[in-house]
This record gives structure tokens, sequence and C-alpha cells, in this order.
């Protein structure tokens, strides 16, 4: 089958008076005119609990977007029978059948839902148009129709055979069930970890972080009206801990897609080893977790280039993007231009609500997230190794609203240079550019993370020295470039050491994780 060449998908302006603009604005009216019910989804069926669960959007305490269920141990149970019932039918549709659901799911959201899952995107997570635009459709529809493309090369790739012999490999799905277990920070993300186990002939019992579960909802509705049969992808609202008791107990247990924290990775992988021998094989285990991401500067760096790859790779999305800039190491020589560069940049943007499509900056996910960055500043305004170079201010007294802040540290090992923070919060070193080889070993040996890091150089050598000396600081390394926005199809996504299995996001390499090759040889 020749599937269809694909393309990233353009991502929308929402200009001032433009027709998305005016589709945003009314799917954002209707998910504010009424609360929005979020059932969980259990093959195929709607369920709704006793235990109801506000949800509110992170910058405005006050409004109530919609209910989620809750479930239970019960619910895990249920979501993992359906998957397994659903399992046989749907590893044995001709692969292009499974594609042509995900292709149609593509185009729901290039078109009639665009508005909706921005919407719902932008409410529930605060993000603004903008981000959401970049996230909930463009990134998801690449998702969805690279996974297709890359899907079609692996059934493809098949051995040679001699005289008399015939050798083929069928690229099976997992025997079993796979669990996907999914973050708040990115709608397209949440959808492709269950989607691509699916796309390979998987079943899945999916469950969303609770701060994403609207995007989530939305999600399912598309599944749904692109015939995704009942069974393939069940959406559960249940505790962690709970769901995770009862899945990695189960000896149907196939594999883990997960995209989170590293310690909740850690915990995760834990509990799989001590079950080992319960399982009928050894799940897969792929993981993309935590950064510490750098930015590290040479003197012979363009400052202009600098300061805006800062900005934006540092607060965009309010920095709760695994791939935001966090620390940065900036030549004495370039830091008078760069740091003056950054706090005007700063005094122009705007924060607050999603619905003003002028802020910049929004709220932070919830409370738990507040208090931990709004923690880090504190501490820092009182360590005598930090200077307060922007911001520091936080209120959540209305959303969870934190300022972009920028610390600059004297102690290159002073926690904000080492720890994920997971939001608006940059730091920067200012060294002597004698010292950039120093440099070199200090960014590579500072934190346990290995997701995203730049270099910023014009100097060739230079870059060449800093990509080899960095080649194990970061899955995903930018020249001249913030460390952030990776692209499907363009720049496979994912990082070493503690920030994952590094089995890059929208890639082939993702997909083979969610196959159990069978090789076959016919002799005549
Ligand atoms: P998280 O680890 O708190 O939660 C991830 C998921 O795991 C959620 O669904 C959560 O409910 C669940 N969970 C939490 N504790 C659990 C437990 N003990 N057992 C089973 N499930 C549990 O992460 P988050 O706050 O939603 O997302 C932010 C984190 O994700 C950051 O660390 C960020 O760097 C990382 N992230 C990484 C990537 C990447 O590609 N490397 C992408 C996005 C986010
Ligand atoms: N794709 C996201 C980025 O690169 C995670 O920022």
């Amino acid at each position: 089958f020749n599937v269809p060449t694909p393309a990233n998908e353009p991502v929308k302006e929402y200009r001032s008076g433009s027709p998305e603009r005016k589709a945003l604005k009314q799917a954002l009216a209707e998910f504010r005119s009424q609360e929005t019910d979020i059932p969980m989804y259990i093959g195929g069926q709607e369920v709704r609990t006793d235990r109801k669960m506000r949800v509110t959007p992170p910058h405005d305490h006050q409004h109530t977007l919609g209910y989620f269920y809750e479930g239970d141990t019960t619910h895990v149970t249920q979501a993992i029978d359906a998957a397994l019932a659903a399992k046989e039918a749907w590893a044995n549709l001709p692969w292009e059948h499974r594609a042509s659901i995900f292709l149609k799911a593509a185009e729901l959201i290039a078109g009639p839902y665009r508005a909706r899952i921005n919407a719902s995107t932008m409410l529930g997570q605060s993000k603004n148009a903008y981000q959401a635009e970049i996230d909930a459709a463009c990134e998801l529809i690449d998702f969805l129709r690279f996974n297709v493309h890359y899907a079609t090369d692996i059934y493809g790739q098949q051995p040679n055979s001699a005289a008399g012999v015939w050798n083929r490999t069928e690229y099976r799905p997992l025997e079993g069930f796979v669990f996907a277990l999914t973050p708040f920070n990115f709608t397209a993300i949440a959808a492709n970890l269950p989607t691509s186990a699916a796309m390979m002939g998987n079943t899945v019992v999916w469950k969303p972080a609770y701060t994403q579960v609207l995007a989530a909802k939305v999600t399912m509705e598309v599944l749904k009206e692109a015939g995704l049969p009942d069974g393939v992808i069940n959406l559960i609202y249940v505790d962690g801990p709970v769901a995770g008791e009862i899945i990695f107990n189960h000896p149907d247990f196939a594999g883990i897609h997960f995209t989170g924290s590293t310690g909740v990775f850690q915990k995760i992988w834990g509990a799989i080893g001590a079950n080992i021998h319960k399982y009928k094989s050894y799940p897969r285990i792929v993981g993309e977790t935590g950064g510490k991401d750098f930015v590290l500067v040479h003197e012979s760096a363009n400052a202009d280039e600098v300061a805006t790859g800062l900005v934006r790779g540092a607060f965009e999305y309010q920095g709760q993007k695994c791939s935001a800039a966090s620390r940065a190491y900036i030549p004495s020589t370039l830091w008078p231009e760069i740091e003056a560069k950054i706090k005007q940049f700063l005094s122009e943007i705007k924060m607050g609500d999603v619905e003003d499509f002028t802020n910049f900056i929004n709220a932070v996910i919830d409370e738990r997230a507040f208090n931990k960055i709004a923690t880090y500043i504190d501490e820092a305004k009182q360590s005598n190794e930090v200077e307060i170079i922007a911001g520091g201010n936080h209120d959540s007294s209305k959303g969870y609203f934190i300022e972009p802040t920028v610390l600059r540290v004297t102690n290159p090992q002073y926690k904000t240079m080492c720890e994920e923070i997971f939001g608006p919060v940059l730091t920067v070193y200012i060294y002597e550019p004698s010292e950039f080889s120093a440099m070199l070993q200090l960014v590579d040996k500072t934190s346990p993370y290995a997701l995203t890091g730049s270099i910023f150089a014009k100097d060739r050598y230079i870059i060449g020295q800093a990509a080899k000396a960095l080649e194990n600081a970061a899955g995903n390394f930018y020249i001249n470039d913030k460390p952030t926005g990776a692209v499907v199809g363009q720049q496979p996504f994912g990082g070493a050491r503690t920030s994952g299995t590094n089995d890059k996001a929208g890639s082939a390499l993702n997909l083979l994780r969610w196959v159990s090759a069978r090789t076959i040889k016919e002799t005549f």
C-alpha cells in the first residue's frame, strides 16, 4: 500500500479577525458556558461513578469547567478486560484499516475538531492559543500521520530469502495489553502514547493526568468518530498508584508507554521488576521522563539569537516543557547585552488568562506545581549565591501565576542549576571565556538528565567540540536554536540517562517497541 506522504500540519496564527480565531473563540465560549461531563470510556461505554471531581482552569480557581468521574480498582480491571476482549479482532484487522482510523482522526483534528481540542487544552492546561495550536492540533496531527507512515515502513521490512526458501517477518503486536500513562503538559503526547501502541495492533488502558482530562475526553471523541472500535483504547481516571497496583500485577501486562517524571518512572520500573516472574512475556518499558535542559553560549554567539532562544526556550508554556531551557552558561563578554535583551523582552511580556490572546504567560498547572516552583524562587531570594535578574513574584489568589524568573548564580552547582523545577525559572551562570572547556565538563556533569540542550556559537570548531563533548548530555541537541519545539518527522524526540529510554517519540524506533516480531522460514 502507498499511504499518503505525510507533511507537517501548518501552524495557524489566530490573527485578529481570522476564521480560525473566530472558531476558537466560539469553542472557548462553549466550554465556558457549560460544565462538561467527563466520563471514563471502558469497552466503548461511558462510565460514571459517584466520585465526581471538579475541573478548574489553572488560571481561574472560581470557574468550573466540568466534572470527571474517578474510578477505582474495579474500573482498572474492567479496562484491562475490555482491552483483552478487543485484542484479537484488532490485532487481526489488516493494518491499513487500523491506519485509516488514525488518518481519519488526523483529518478530524485538522478540520472540525481543531477549535474544540485547542480550546480544551487552553482552558484545561492553561496554554495560550499558539501553544495549544502547536501541541493539540499540529503535533497531534503529525503524530497520527507520521506514525502511519513509519508503520508502513516497518511492515515492509522483510529479510532476504535464498533459493528454495522463503523467509518473512510478521510484526505482531505484543501479547497482552499496553498501559499508556500520560502527563499533563502535552495533549499530543497524551494522545500519542495510546494511539502509537494501538497503531501496531495493541489494545490499551490509558490513564491521563487528572489535570489533562478535558483534552483527553476530546481526544476520545475524535477517535470514536474516526471509527476506533470499542475496547481498543480504554480511558480511565484512577489514581496512578492504585491503577499501577492492579496493572503491574497482571499476567497479561505487555508494556508501558509512559511520559512523566523520572521519580514516578523509576518507581514503576521497580514495580515491574519486582513482578517480573508473573508476566507471560517481558514487558516493554518505554519512558520519556524529566529534564534539566541546558543552553551553553560561546563568546562567538550572536547575543540577540541567544536572548530570544532563552526567553522562548525557558518561558513558553510557563517552562512546563520537559525540553525547557532551565540552565544557561553565558560568557561574561556577552552577558551585559544578553541580560539587557532578556530584561527588555520580559518587560514586554504579559501574563494572565488564556482567553486574552495577548498574554504570553499563563498559569502553572496546579497547586502542587505552584508551591514547588514558588519555594525554589523564595529560597533563591534568601540565598547569598543568587541574584534575582528578573521576575521573582508569584500569586495564587486567582490562578497559579508565577512571573518568568531569571536567577543568576555564583555557584554553578546551586540547586536550581541541577534539579528539575518544571516552571518559568531560568538560572544563568556567567563564566570567563577562557573557561569554555571547563564549561563543557560542567554542563555534562551537573545534572543526571540528558533530554535537550543547545550550543550557541558561530565558531565551527567550537560547535564541533561541544557536539562531541556533550554527546551523552542530550537526546535532542540544538545548534544555534532554543532546546524546545521538536517537530514530528523532523527531530525525533527523546532523552537518555535519567531522561528516558530514548525510544524517540514520532519515529519508527518508538513503534518498533510495540511489536513482537515473528520470523518465519518456509522451505520448498
Ligand atoms: P508525573 O510523573 O507526575 O505524572 C505522569 C503520570 O503518572 C500521570 O498520569 C500521573 O497521574 C501518573 N502517576 C503519578 N504517580 C504515579 C505512581 N506512583 N504510579 C503510577 N502512576 C503515577 O508527571 P507530570 O507532572 O504529569 O508531567 C511532568 C513531568 O513529565 C516532568 O518531569 C517532565 O519533564 C516530564 N515530561 C517528559 C517528557 C519527555 O518527552 N521526556 C515529555 C513531557 C513531560
Ligand atoms: N515536543 C516538545 C518539545 O520539543 C516536547 O518541546
